[in-house]
């Protein structure tokens, strides 16, 4: 592509993309394709020659746009949200015009000591400890997984780097902490046997004497606690585990202890919500993900350590063809997690919080805490529904209740009620199961959804469970 062809269709696409924010409502939230639809429409093999850009880019709009569901579509109230903004997307185009590899300082300084500052910068912002170090991973399933691995060898020593896991160490977390978790538990080699989902209270939340007890038994029984991981807004409710408490445990039997914010952290940028981090000196590390609810695209996950060398040692690496003159001066961020190549991720991040400013982010938080507010309200003024977790942040569990009706039935017609608003195209809400109990999630955390978005979708919901 010669240079006037890029300029010609980087004008294109961005005004595709400027009429796509302004337009999404236009299209169903969820793609209504069905499986196979995509791969139906295009060719088995690889073209041989080039084609043009305005055939992709025609074949982009015409196979690819009906098989993409909306996640900034001002209707998503699905899982969480993955928002994103006018200045991250350009942020990102820099990014990959500039084509930086980011492993190490030398390979670009401006990455490296950019990413050192928004780190520290959003650090401040949520009032985590000064003294904690941060990096950025691609998702909190990483980050957690190098809190596992740090924990892992902190554990043993360091020994188990060199040696592998000759005894079994244990891993607790909540029976509400993120499936990722378990993922991690597995590849790091933990094995899930040995991974403790501990009891929650009836808002969802860790009950830290239960917690006390797991380890106790397990030590009574020869096995060795290795690390524990609470939640600041579990997947399923946003339950946020008493840290303080914790942290205490923690520190009195000697495990590592980190937190998964993935979700929630976000809501620490408010001054109201600062008791989120209570404890945070007890904290070996904590991840959040300003990909979820702030406003940075997909992918960007802050991951913060109180202890930077026990990060390093866990997974430095000194092949000779990595050496340079400066590695006792610089950070080489290579180390500082699994992968060696790396995005230039903390400019967009940087592009983020400049472009909106502290208050601004807050601004657009508050206004989801007030919209979620405004839902629950609603749910609870009508009789056919009944709000199922306390209302923490920007996401309200709810359900449609039948009087006398039993688990599975009440399961069955709330799966018919949001297969039927789905349907719609014009919301997207996902389900979970609550202490067995089937529930709809309403999570709100798009930038362009509005009151009247909250109360179409509600007048949706209500109208649908009329017809049921
Ligand atoms: C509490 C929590 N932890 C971890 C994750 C995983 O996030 P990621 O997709 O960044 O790995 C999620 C995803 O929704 C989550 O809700």
């Amino acid at each position: 592509m010669d240079k006037e062809s890029f300029r010609r269709h980087g004008y294109q696409f961005i005004d595709w993309l400027a009429d796509y924010f302004e337009e999404v409502e236009k299209y169903p939230v969820r793609s209504t394709l069905k499986p196979g639809e995509v791969k139906d429409a295009l060719p088995g093999g690889p073209p041989l020659q080039g084609e043009s850009m305005d055939i992709i880019f025609d074949d982009f709009q015409k196979i690819i746009v009906p098989g993409i569901t909306h996640w900034q579509h001002p209707g998503w109230f699905a899982y969480f949200p993955a928002n994103n903004s006018p200045a991250s997307v350009l942020a990102e185009l820099l990014t990959a015009g500039i084509g930086a590899q980011c492993m190490i300082w030398q390979t670009s300084p401006a990455a490296t000591e950019l990413e050192e500052v928004v780190m520290r910068w959003l650090a401040q912002m949520i009032g985590l400890p000064e003294s904690m170090s941060g990096v950025i991973q691609d998702t909190a399933s990483t980050a957690t997984l190098c809190a596992l691995l740090t924990a892992r060898e902190k554990a043993t020593s360091y020994e188990a780097n060199r040696t592998g896991l000759r005894r079994p160490l244990c891993v607790y977390t909540s029976e509400e902490g993120h499936s990722s978790i378990d993922k991690d538990v597995k590849i790091a080699g933990y094995g899930t046997d040995y991974l403790r989902h501990i009891p929650t209270d009836r808002n969802f939340a860790m009950i830290p004497s239960e917690l006390e007890k797991a380890i106790e038994k397990d030590r009574a029984q020869g096995l060795e606690p290795a690390c524990v991981i609470g939640t600041i807004g579990t997947t399923s409710s946003t339950a946020v585990d008493p840290l303080s408490e914790i942290g205490s445990i923690c520190r009195r039997h000697g495990l590592f202890f980190h937190v998964d914010a993935a979700y929630g952290g976000t809501a620490a940028l408010l001054e109201e919500n600062k008791d989120l981090l209570a404890g945070a000196e007890d904290f070996d590390s904590f991840v959040f993900n300003p990909h979820k609810w702030m406003l940075t695209n997909f992918d960007c996950s802050a991951y913060f350590v109180k202890d930077e060398e026990a990060l390093t040692r866990t997974f430095e690496i000194h092949p000779e063809y990595l050496k340079t003159g400066l590695d006792a001066e610089v950070k080489n961020y290579r180390d500082w997690g699994i992968q060696l190549g790396r995005r230039f991720r903390a400019l967009k991040l940087w592009f983020v919080i400049r472009s909106y400013g502290v208050e601004g982010l807050r601004d657009l938080v508050r206004e989801h805490l007030r919209l979620a507010g405004l839902f629950k309200k609603l749910v609870d003024e009508d009789e056919r529904f009944e709000v199922m977790a306390p209302v923490r942040f920007s996401l309200v569990c709810f359900r449609y209740k039948k009087p006398g009706a039993s688990e599975q039935e009440l399961a069955r017609l709330n799966a018919a009620l949001l297969e039927k608003i789905n349907r719609s195209g014009r919301v997207f809400l996902t389900h979970t199961s609550l202490k067995g109990s089937y529930t709809i999630r309403m999570a709100i955390g798009q930038r362009t959804t509005t009151e009247k978005h909250v109360r179409q979708a509600w007048d949706l919901i209500s109208k649908s469970a009329a017809e049921l």
